[in-house]
This record gives structure tokens, sequence and C-alpha cells, in this order.
């Protein structure tokens, strides 16, 4: 490098604010530190029949969608809808120019657009979307073994040509939502993703968050990503063909959340359990989305999106619920696990002096109302579940916050469970819970 004259330096010196009067050579040699806010747009309709053609909310999810998309089918969803890939090309069809849209659904027709963009999206408008793919991926925990349909995920995306404006539709439960939303955002380093979430636990929680991942070591949900989904897409009649077990499964959720934040929701599912397992829609559906509310006002507007910090409230009941699925082979199902985490925690609650054993007592009589089951056999082996409290401090970056209850709608972090109080739990947990 040459050593700069003294008219460059003069001109150095004047592109330099003179009123700083720095100097560029210790601005170099200092921290760099700057805190840079990026925004980013979180959108959920609620609609009925979301995939029929011409639909407002599919059709406003994918105004700023362009080009190739590939669509992914949970197996229980496609079993139960068999007709769904059919269907799903029909909405694409719908969304093609009226020109080109009679001479096929899968063309690439120019359309201009003039909605406002979303966040961080390019306001250029090019190509229509078109369905490229529909592909079907086994439900449940199944799809969340390691990384196999990551990387499927994102192959095909790279095989039929999505590029970062096209997106990947992820049609399932929370399962199929968690990996194909780890495939979608790893591919090409991060393609729009539009979940449909079609249980009662996708549509009350998973769908409205900003995570995604798979289980890998032995851990639950050891592998992932945050990623914030480019639309979110509920419609409750996918919910008409679940399985009992997964209708009611779903409402552990709204109970935790409702623990958590809203004592009048607990008191509303508390009068209406029996409408609840009688799978009453119009009961059930304002119940439901109250859970999903909460729990995306929780993770948007908590101040902590990303979980950079310690305190996880949403995680309540969970830490012995992601060791019982594991420990149990994934044979108990996430949402009955976290019923039976939501037990447990109200048993330590009490142990440690936080809660009234009555509430506790109270709590485990509405979920058992709710056909949920508040016990497990395993829950006896201390040893291989309290393993879970060491996953699940690693697991928040070394600190330890376990959120408990201190009365319906509040929580209060405690960070040490010892194994007398755990103990003692289990003991009057068995008793209250089976
Ligand atoms: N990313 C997050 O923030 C987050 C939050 C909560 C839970 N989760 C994850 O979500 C998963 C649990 O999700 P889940 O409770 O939705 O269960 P699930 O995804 O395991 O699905 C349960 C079963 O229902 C079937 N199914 C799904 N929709 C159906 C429908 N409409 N009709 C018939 N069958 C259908 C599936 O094939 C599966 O067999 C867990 O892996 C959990 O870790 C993730
Ligand atoms: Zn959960």
């Amino acid at each position: 490098m040459s050593a700069s004259t003294p008219a460059h330096s003069a001109e150095r010196k004047q592109n330099f604010n003179p009123d700083l009067n720095r100097d560029v050579n210790a601005e170099l040699n200092s921290t760099w530190s700057t805190h840079s806010a990026a925004t980013f747009a979180h959108r959920v309709w609620w609609s009925n029949d979301v995939l029929a053609p011409g639909n407002a909310a599919f059709t406003a999810a994918l105004e700023q969608v362009h080009g190739n998309c590939v669509a992914f089918v949970d197996s229980g969803v496609a079993q139960s809808w068999p007709h769904l890939s059919q269907k799903i090309a029909g909405a694409f069809a719908a969304l093609q120019p009226a020109a080109t849209s009679s001479a096929s659904q899968h063309s690439s027709a120019k359309v201009q657009r003039n909605s406002q963009p979303v966040a961080g999206a390019s306001p250029v408008a090019t190509v229509a979307p078109c369905l490229a793919h529909v592909e079907i991926i086994p439900g449940g925990e199944k799809c969340k073994d390691g990384l196999e349909w990551v990387g499927r995920v994102a192959k095909l995306c790279f095989d039929h040509g999505v590029n970062r404006h096209g997106a990947v539709i992820a049609i399932g439960g929370g399962a199929v939502l968690d990996a194909v939303g780890f495939g979608a955002a790893i591919a090409h380093r991060g393609v729009r993703l539009i979940r449909v979430p079609t249980t009662t636990l996708a549509q009350d929680d998973s769908a409205m968050g900003v995570k995604c991942g798979v289980n890998m070591y032995n851990q639950k949900n050891a592998l992932g990503c945050f990623a914030v989904p480019w639309a979110i897409l509920c419609d409750e009649q996918f919910l008409t063909t679940l399985s009992i077990e997964h209708w009611l499964g779903g409402f552990s959720e709204v109970v935790k959340i409702a623990l958590l934040k809203d004592g009048l929701l607990f008191e509303q599912i508390e009068s209406n359990a029996k409408s609840i397992t009688a799978r009453d829609m119009k009961v059930a559906a304002p119940i439901l989305r109250r859970s999903a509310w909460l729990h995306r006002e929780h993770i948007l507007n908590g101040g902590d999106p990303f979980e950079v910090g310690t305190a996880r409230p949403l995680d309540h009941g969970h830490w012995s619920a992601h060791r019982l699925e594991v420990l149990s082979n994934f044979t108990v199902a996430h949402g009955h696990a976290v019923s039976i985490g939501i037990a447990l925690d109200a048993c330590l609650a009490v142990e440690m002096r936080l809660l009234e054993a009555k509430v506790a007592a109270r709590i485990i009589r509405l979920l058992r109302s709710l056909e949920l089951p508040a016990w497990h056999p395993m829950l006896q082996s201390r040893q291989e579940i309290v393993a879970g409290l060491e996953q699940f401090r690693q697991h928040l970056g070394g600190n330890f916050a376990i959120p408990l209850l201190s009365a319906i709608g509040k929580s209060h972090d405690v960070t040490h469970i010892s194994h007398e109080d755990f103990e003692k739990a289990t003991t009057t947990l068995r008793t209250l819970g089976s």
C-alpha cells in the first residue's frame, strides 16, 4: 500500500464530520458496537375453507410471493383429506392472472400488484406464485427424527426451483410445521414459510411462534432455529378430522397459557370442559383463538422473541414434558406430556411454598375433566426425569429458570428444584393425578 499524499489526507479529513472531530484510526481501533433494529411482519389469518379457490386469506398471504412454491402435507392430514393435493393446486390456479389461468395452472405469468410490501419483501412484483410440487411428509414426531426430512425439504426447494421469493407451504400438525419450517429456513438461507396448522395444538400455540426444529442426540428440539413465518393460515375445519387424543391434547397448551396469563380464560375452560370434550366447535373455537392470541402476544410483544434472555414462561410444564416424550420414545404425545408437566409443576410449586395446595388440586381437576393425563408411571424414575432439568438448563444457555405458578394467572421463575421437593411432588401427584 502506498503512503497517502498530503492531498489525499486533506481529502480524507474533509470527508469526516468536522463537528465530531473524529480521528479515523481511533474509530477503527475502537469496539464496533451498533444496535440495529430489524423489523418483521407476523401475519395470521383465521379463515374457513382456506384452500378454496379465491379464498381471501390465501390470496393475501401469497400476494407478495413470486415464482415456484412447494407444499408439504402431513400424512395424517393427507389420509383424512384425500383430495387435498388437487385442492392446493386449485388454490394456486386461482392466483394465476385471468388471461393465463385457463391455459395452465403452472404458468409463470407476469402480474401487477399494488399492495404495500411486507417488511423486507421486494416491492417489485414479477412472477405469479405457482405450485411446483406437493409432497406428503410423515406426521407426528417421525418427521422430527433427526435431519432426514429437513434435508429433504431443502432439497425439494432446489429440485423445484423455489427461491427466496417463492414459498414453502407446510400443512400439518406442530411436528410437521417444525420440520418443514427448519428445512425452509436453511434452503437459500431462508425461503418464505406459510404455515397451515391442522391440530388444536398447532393452531392454539405452535404455529404462532417463530421457532422450528427437530429432535436429535436423544433430546427434544435439539437442533433448530428462529425463523419468522411469512404467513399463518388457520382453518378450523381441519380440526374436525383430528383424533380425540390430539384434539384434547392441544388444550393442555391452552390451560398452560391461561395459568400463566389469564385467570378468566382458566375459568372459561373450567365451565366449558364438557363442551370441549364433546368437540363443540362453537365453544372451543374462541378458546383456541384466545390461546393463540396470548402465545403470539407474549412472543411478539414480550420483549424477547428470539429468546436471548433466560426467562421462558411459555415453557411452563415443559422441562419434564420434553423428557417424558423422549423417554417414552415419543409414545407420549407432546400435548399429553405437557398436561403431565403442568400437573407436576403445580405440585412442585406447592412443595416450594409458592402455590396453595387447593389451587394445584383445582388445576389437576381441570386437566382430568378435559380427559388429559396428569400422571405417568415414568415420573417415578427420578434420575431419568431429573436429567431433564439439566438438559433444560443447557437449552436455556447455562442459567436455570423454571416458571412455576404462584397463583392462577401468575408465574414466578425458580432457579433450583431440589430432589426432595421433586420426590414429594411426585408422591402427591401419584395420588391426585392417577
Ligand atoms: N415451534 C414451536 O414453537 C412449538 C410449540 C409447541 C409445540 N411444538 C411442537 O409441536 C409438536 C406437537 O404438535 P401437535 O400436537 O400438533 O401434534 P403432531 O404434529 O405430532 O400431530 C399429531 C398427529 O395428528 C395427525 N394430524 C395432524 N393434523 C391432522 C388432521 N387435521 N386430521 C387428522 N390427523 C391429523 C398427524 O399426522 C399426527 O399423527 C411437537 O413436536 C412439539 O414439540 C412446537
Ligand atoms: Zn409445548
